[in-house]
């Protein structure tokens, strides 16, 4: 029997470890070859996400709509929800975000023909609405920091983190006019954008619960005191 129980607390024990060292490396946005010839894991940057600054989420929609939209859709997304939770007034929303439609209730390019780009490009730009659930912040940002210059690609560019990618450096031109710092900036504020887009509700959620488990855990002492003083004369 204490065999059985010290190796069930050994096991329990190793998945501990094997979890705090899984989660304590950085996650790996796939991999490179460096100088010498010798493949290394590229690890992902961390993307700044934070939902309670609406100048950068303004900013990021602003660029989306400007450098993205113009390829890919985000066809969960109305214009008109992003003035609302932006905080944009709807006139300067309909004067410079809206770029594919007339109307402020559309979806962004919903109507997007995905044959006709794949025709164009060899792959079609997938919708970006949920981009940031399916792929992470980290991994999205991470691909827009990691275009390079690559003369055997169509257009000139390659990817570390998506090898080969049929999409061309869209914000090479931005790349070139800022400095590094300011460049992933203004990446860092698109890519928090694509996160509102994938979970509007995102930072209510967490900030709800953490008072739900505030809650639960107050409430927990007077129900542990009740408990006492009903089961005190059965005892
Ligand atoms: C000229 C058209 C074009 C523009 C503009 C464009 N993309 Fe793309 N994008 C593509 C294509 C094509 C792919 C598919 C790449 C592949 O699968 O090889 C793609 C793929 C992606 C992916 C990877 C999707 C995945 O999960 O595999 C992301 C993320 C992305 N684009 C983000 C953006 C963002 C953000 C912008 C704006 C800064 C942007 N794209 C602008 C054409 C474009």
């Amino acid at each position: 029997m204490s065999t059985l129980i010290k190796s069930l607390a050994g096991l329990g024990l190793g998945a501990a470890l094997t979890l705090t060292a899984g989660t304590s490396m950085a996650a790996s946005c796939g991999t490179f070859t460096n100088a010498d010839g010798v493949v290394e894991d590229l690890a992902c940057s961390s993307a700044p996400i934070d939902f309670t600054n609406k100048g950068s989420l303004q900013n990021g929609a602003k660029t989306f709509m400007n450098y993205c939209a113009g390829c890919h859709s985000a066809e969960y997304v109305r214009h008109s929800r992003i003035a609302k939770d932006l905080e944009i007034p709807p006139e300067l929303v309909e004067k410079y975000l809206m770029v594919t439609t007339d109307q402020i209730g559309d979806h962004i390019n919903a109507e997007i023909d995905q044959e006709v780009q794949a025709s164009w490009f060899g792959a079609a730009p997938p919708d970006l609405s949920l981009e940031t659930r399916l792929r992470g912040d980290d991994w999205v940002y991470t691909y827009l920091l990691s275009f390079y210059e690559d003369p055997s690609r169509p257009w000139g560019a390659n990817n570390l983190v998506l090898k080969n990618a049929a999409m061309p450096h869209v914000l090479h031109n931005m790349q070139e006019e800022l400095s590094a710092e300011e460049f992933e900036s203004e990446v860092g504020d698109l890519v928090n954008f694509m996160a509102w887009m994938a979970e509007p509700v995102r930072h209510d959620r967490q900030v709800i619960g953490f008072f739900v488990i505030l809650f639960l855990l107050v409430l927990l002492i007077p129900v542990y005191l009740l408990n006492k003083e009903f089961w005190k004369d059965v005892k």
